[in-house]
């Protein structure tokens, strides 16, 4: 179905996000994308339902270009944040997913599966593992049915690191059977990935501490390990922040310089893009340095890649500033949850 806005007018039809782009050998309508949200509204045994179908087609009926699904667990032993998660780990999951992934192509959209291992701030398991054994800050989500401070996770095994890292491409592999156009690893927010970026989260002295280099070889082995099995043009994306869903204003010590370090090793990782995140929803105060530069323009211009950004973007003066060097792609969250048809509804679709 095809929308004619009550609110379009010739200003928001001009406007960048209603170009279109591409991503990879993929074609996007224009430059908008929904955020990842976590529903926690799969089965108990983390398959996706009929209702979250009909719930991702929406957005897709909506005019959104892409979809990025909420976080999915990788492997069936630490990587779970939340009961009624949806996983990636078994074939009944791939054929809820096939569903999913049907509808939104149905309506003219695509869809990459976000993966994520909780690490630390697990809300589902009594044990968890980490980079090292640091209490997390804060406390649990309450609307993930969580409560109280999370456990003491104990510091990643060796072995731990290789069923992560098998995890997240089995899960990948899983994701190209379950019809995806491609993932994204959730490298943010501060979840496992993310707390091995994270210096005072990452204490190891091993060749996984220390150096950048060293501190990103796990999210390195783990695009280089999907790419060797998935087919020539299946996404995989990168998403990064700063701030984290327990600490929620954490920024970078020495801001721009450790992006750039981070960056330089997400250039030689070569994801099809980089999504940088606010996950506070305040782009401005939580992506630009003080020099005037973000971290979503850092990222194009270092790793030349496709940039997506996200945090409060549906403020179209904002949107359109991030537009113009910061970032390629928006992505919407509350306000997509608001109103699916919100590219419809502005007149961008
Ligand atoms: C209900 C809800 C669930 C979220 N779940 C996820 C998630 O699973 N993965 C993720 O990377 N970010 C998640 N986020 C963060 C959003 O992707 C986004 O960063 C945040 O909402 C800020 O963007 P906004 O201002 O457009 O809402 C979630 C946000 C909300 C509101």
């Amino acid at each position: 179905m095809k929308f004619v806005s009550k609110k379009m007018d010739t200003k928001l039809c001009s406007h960048a996000a209603a170009m279109s782009t591409s991503l990879g050998d993929h074609q996007l309508r224009n430059r908008l994308a929904v955020a990842p949200m976590s529903r926690v509204s799969a089965g108990p045994d983390g398959v996706p339902t009929s209702d979250m179908a009909a719930y991702y087609a929406r957005y897709a009926e909506g005019g959104f270009a892409l979809v990025i699904t909420e976080g999915i667990y990788t492997d069936g032993v630490y990587s779970q944040a939340y009961a009624l998660q949806p996983g990636l780990v078994s074939p009944a999951q791939v054929r809820g997913w096939r569903r999913v992934t049907d509808e939104v192509h149905a309506k003219g959209g695509l869809i990459v599966a976000q993966l994520m291992h909780a690490g630390a701030l697990s809300q589902y398991l009594t044990r968890t593992i980490a980079p090292s054994a640091v209490q997390p800050v804060g406390v649990m989500m309450s609307e993930y049915g969580g409560a109280g401070r999370f456990p003491l996770p104990v510091e990643m095994s060796v072995d731990d690191i290789r069923v992560l890292t098998d995890g997240f491409v089995q899960a990948a592999m899983y994701a190209q059977e379950a019809g995806f156009d491609g993932v994204e690893i959730h490298a943010a927010n501060g979840y496992l990935l993310d707390q091995l970026l994270t210096p005072h989260l990452n204490l190891r002295t091993d060749e996984y501490g220390g150096s950048m280099a060293n501190r990103f070889r796990i999210i390195g082995d783990i695009i280089h390990g999907i790419r060797r099995v998935v087919r020539a043009g299946f996404i995989v994306g990168l998403r990064l922040s700063e701030g984290k869903v327990n600490d929620l204003s954490y920024r970078w010590p020495e801001g721009a310089v450790m992006a750039r370090e981070v960056l330089e090793q997400v250039k030689l990782a070569e994801p099809t893009y980089v999504h940088i995140a606010a996950e506070h929803g305040d782009w401005r105060r939580d992506c630009l340095y003080e020099d005037g530069s973000s971290y979503g323009g850092l990222a194009r211009m270092i790793t030349g890649r496709p940039v997506v950004v996200n945090g409060g973007l549906h403020r179209l003066d904002i949107g359109e500033e991030v537009l113009r060097g910061h970032g390629d792609i928006l992505a919407l969250g509350k306000a997509a949850l608001a109103d699916p048809f919100w590219p419809a509804t502005m007149g961008f679709f």
